[in-house]
């Protein structure tokens, strides 16, 4: 078997996730920014579950980060049987007022790195005919999100394209699981400077751990989609069920800073 590389390995979900990996005995490649976590991350999966644990530290948002990080893989001769797309993140507050950069960083990170990856990895996979790819979509990706438009818009895109190219990959050994959280005791809230309040508190906090289970265990039977908690699927049929001008006047009502 050879190895699970997992981005935003030092988040909440991400870590949990490759606590799961090292726990079933996979060897890890471990990516996010900050060296100095993923550093510990490694040294800590190393010694307690005797895996091996390397460490490639990478801004994903950065143009041309995500064919460095495949070629870094290549020339240390690791091969990619599971790719983790885990990194990401949300920011809160209404389009037009939001600092451009930082709408722009999350497409790059949320969407554009996501499908790279999964285009270079994903080639490899099928070549070899076997592979998994696990992407960390949300609840957010089921309606429009006035008030987070850029990150709900990102997360919809997460979910139709790992719906469609697991679909194009069908027969071939290799899988996509789209994993749908819901609202999770993360960094997440801090970054994307929200409290969960209001409907979130409603869909009760959920641990990192039981998200990051639900995923592996998805993406370890090929499922195509992971919903966490009753909440996610509730979320899930009323989207389709309500009016889309409807979800998307709910939605503004419960992201509007107040
Ligand atoms: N928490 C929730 O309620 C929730 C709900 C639904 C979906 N999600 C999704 O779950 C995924 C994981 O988030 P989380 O909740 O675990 O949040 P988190 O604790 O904030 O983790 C985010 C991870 O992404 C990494 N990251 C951020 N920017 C990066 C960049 N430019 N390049 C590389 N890595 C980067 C972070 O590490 P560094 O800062 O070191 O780079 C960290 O490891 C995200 O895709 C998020 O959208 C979360």
């Amino acid at each position: 078997m050879g190895y699970v590389l997992v981005t935003g390995a030092t988040g909440g979900i991400g870590c949990e996730l490759c606590e799961l990996c090292a726990a079933d005995g996979h060897d890890l490649v471990l990516v996010a920014r900050n060296e100095l976590q993923l550093a510990e991350l490694a040294e800590r999966l190393r010694g307690v579950y005797g895996v091996q644990a390397e460490v490639l530290p990478a801004d994903l948002a950065q143009d041309g980060a995500a064919d460095a990080l495949f070629t870094a893989t290549k020339d240390a001769g690791i091969v990619i049987d599971v790719l983790v797309n885990c990194a990401g993140f949300g920011d809160q507050g209404a389009f037009l007022d939001s600092s451009w950069e930082r709408q722009e960083r999350m497409v790059r990170l949320n969407v554009v790195a996501l499908m790279r990856l999964s285009y270079l990895f994903g080639n490899d996979m099928r070549s070899r005919g076997c592979g998994r790819i696990l992407n960390v979509a949300s609840v957010a990706a089921f309606s429009a999100g006035p008030y987070m438009s850029t990150y709900f818009a990102s997360k919809a895109f997460v979910l139709s394209h790992s719906l469609a190219l697991g679909e194009e990959l069908r027969g071939s050994g290799v899988t996509v699981t789209a994993l749908c959280p819901g609202v999770t005791g993360t960094g997440f809230w801090n970054v994307a400077h929200m409290e969960a309040n209001g409907l979130f508190s409603l869909m009760g906090m959920r641990s990192p751990r039981s998200v990051a289970k639900l995923g592996y265990k998805a993406m370890m039977s090929g499922r195509p989609l992971a919903l966490h908690s009753a909440g996610t699927h509730a979320a899930n049929v009323a989207a389709r069920l309500a009016p889309r001008r409807f979800s998307t006047w709910l939605m503004g009502r419960v992201l509007a800073k107040r």
